[in-house]
């Protein structure tokens, strides 16, 4: 990848704020997804009509969303891709790159099954070697990688794991996980379809003797977060499940409540992502209005990948509030 850190002074022609901004963006991006290990981003043929374009000349508003997600049948493994032509891949050019690089899918272009196998088996190896923060690795009995289909078209990504999960090397087994996963079987499905993750990989340390569990450091999610990325760049699910606050902000860089943000599609790198209550929010406020928000914000989700939903299912929780 070509370094891109050269500001947009490297063009003569004169620019409009509106082009400029779009440019810091775009660097910023792909500088992103350089400390991130991308070498290359594909393009569409708009992109290359567009980089064939004088910068004075490009459109300053950024591109409508990604497109709707395709029919679902009830079983959640991604069906064989359409044989759509393969957008070319280009290594990164320095500063001049058109703005729908921002929004464009896939960063990572698809892989065939085996290779994507291998991939997210050597990410694995990875994540399960790593000692990057030296106080979680000595206090860690497992790194809780993720769990589920790696062809699943709906993710959900949590914190961190608990002591249970830490003691099993699975996400989500403890009081929280079986809640969600009898949210998961409410909507027809199973664990097993899905792909469930964690922003960080092993179990917050706590002081000697206590109990508990702690937050996520900035730097803890920061030095993890590149191995979720990759998970969701191999993955590339339609949809994504933030599952409270530090998901969110993992994910989003965002800092505003949950209670303000849930409920409402969020974008992720061009995935749809629905923000909603932890489990264990729900756990400890038993109220049915509580268990109601997360079930809408699960109806929607089902909606956009478009599962088929039951009258039952759309009255969960109602009669009840
Ligand atoms: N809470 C989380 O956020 N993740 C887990 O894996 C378990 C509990």
């Amino acid at each position: 990848m070509s370094d891109c850190t050269s500001p947009y002074t490297r063009y003569d022609n004169p620019m409009s704020a509106g082009y400029r901004q779009l440019l810091d963006a775009t660097i910023q991006h792909l500088e992103s997804l350089k400390s991130r290990g991308v070498r290359h981003v594909a393009v569409s043929p708009e992109t290359l009509r567009a980089l064939g374009q004088a910068p004075a000349r490009q459109p300053a508003s950024l591109p409508a969303r990604a497109p709707a997600a395709s029919p679902q049948p009830r079983t959640m493994p991604a069906p064989p891709a359409p044989a759509a032509r393969p957008a070319p891949v280009l290594p990164l050019a320095p500063a001049k790159v058109a703005a729908s690089v921002l929004t464009e899918r896939p960063v990572a272009p698809k892989l065939p099954p085996a290779e994507k196998a291998a991939a997210f088996a050597e990410l694995r190896e990875r994540a399960l070697a790593c000692v990057k923060c030296p106080n979680l690795a000595a206090s860690r009995k497992h790194v809780v990688f993720g769990v589920g289909n790696i062809d699943a078209r709906l993710m959900f990504v949590g914190e961190a794991p608990g002591a249970d999960e830490d003691e099993q090397g699975e996400p989500f087994v403890g009081a929280a996980g079986q809640l969600l996963t009898k949210i998961i079987q409410a909507t027809g499905l199973d664990r097993q379809h899905v792909y469930i993750a964690n922003i960080l990989k092993c179990r917050p340390d706590m002081p000697a003797q206590t109990s508990g569990n702690r937050k996520p450091t900035p730097d803890e999610m920061a030095t993890c977060i590149p191995f979720l990325h990759e998970q969701i760049d191999l993955i590339q699910p339609t949809a994504i499940v933030a599952l409270g606050a530090t998901a969110v902000e993992g994910l989003l860089g965002k800092t505003i409540g949950i209670t303000k943000l849930r409920g409402t599609w969020q974008t992720y790198r061009g995935i749809p992502l629905m923000p909603t209550f932890h489990p264990a929010y729900l756990l400890r406020n038993q109220a049915m209005s509580e268990k109601r928000k997360v079930w809408e914000d699960m109806l929607q989700v089902m909606e956009k990948l478009e599962m088929p939903i039951s009258t039952k299912q759309r009255n969960f929780f109602l009669k009840a509030i």
